[in-house]
């Protein structure tokens, strides 16, 4: 992956040879957040997706003040292929904290792109003055784990039956993830 910054978008080439674009969410990606986060919630990895319609999707961009959020899109032109959100605790007693959620179409996957969100995330996030980024992710999602371990989260607990799966019977076990900044 080779990569160009300005002060708002990253450009980086895929293995594909794409050109790709990580840049700020905006309103008009709702339509295509959700999309992508459909996608990836049809795979069985995801248990906190957004279950947002666009409508609620955009609202959320709009009402997404960058004192709390940051909120990334991945674009392979005018497709939504990949995005991370990290939501800083907004009360007393959380404002140390960063929760972070991030997710890859499957062709986007394997070439660092995630490493590379997580990275402007945490970057943002001690910027901010945040203190601790905590996450969870399921207990069999291993690419993720594994992911998340090789930037220093440690696991600090496990959720038993948290999330009902989305597609045939049962549930997924969620673990939670967290890493002092
Ligand atoms: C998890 C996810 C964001 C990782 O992004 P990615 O761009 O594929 O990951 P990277 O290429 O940056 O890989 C970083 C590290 O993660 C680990 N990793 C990534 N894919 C892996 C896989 N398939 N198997 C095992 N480890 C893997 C490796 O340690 C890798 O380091 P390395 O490149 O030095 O070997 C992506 O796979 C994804 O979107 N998955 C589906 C949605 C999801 O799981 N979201 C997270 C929910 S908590």
């Amino acid at each position: 992956m080779t990569e160009e910054r300005s002060p708002s978008e990253v450009h980086t080439i895929a293995k594909t040879g794409r050109s790709l674009v990580i840049r700020p969410a905006v309103e008009a990606d709702a339509p295509g957040i959700i999309a992508h986060l459909q996608r990836v919630a049809e795979e069985g990895l995801l248990g906190v997706a957004s279950f947002r319609n666009p409508e609620e999707e955009a609202g959320f961009i709009r009402s997404a003040d960058s004192d709390h959020y940051l909120y990334l899109v991945v674009m392979d032109g005018g497709l939504v292929v990949g995005n991370i959100i990290a939501s800083r605790g907004n009360t007393p007693t959380m404002n140390h904290l960063v929760g972070l959620a991030m997710a890859l179409d499957p062709p986007y996957r394997g070439q660092r792109i995630g490493s590379r969100l997580l990275e402007l995330a945490l970057a943002w996030a001690k910027e901010a003055g945040a203190e601790k980024a905590i996450l969870s992710v399921l207990v069999a999602n291993l690419p993720a784990q594994a992911l998340y371990r090789k930037f220093g989260f440690q696991v600090e607990g496990v959720r038993l039956q948290q999330y009902r799966k989305l597609r045939g019977e049962g549930y997924d076990d969620e673990i939670l993830m967290g890493k002092f900044l």
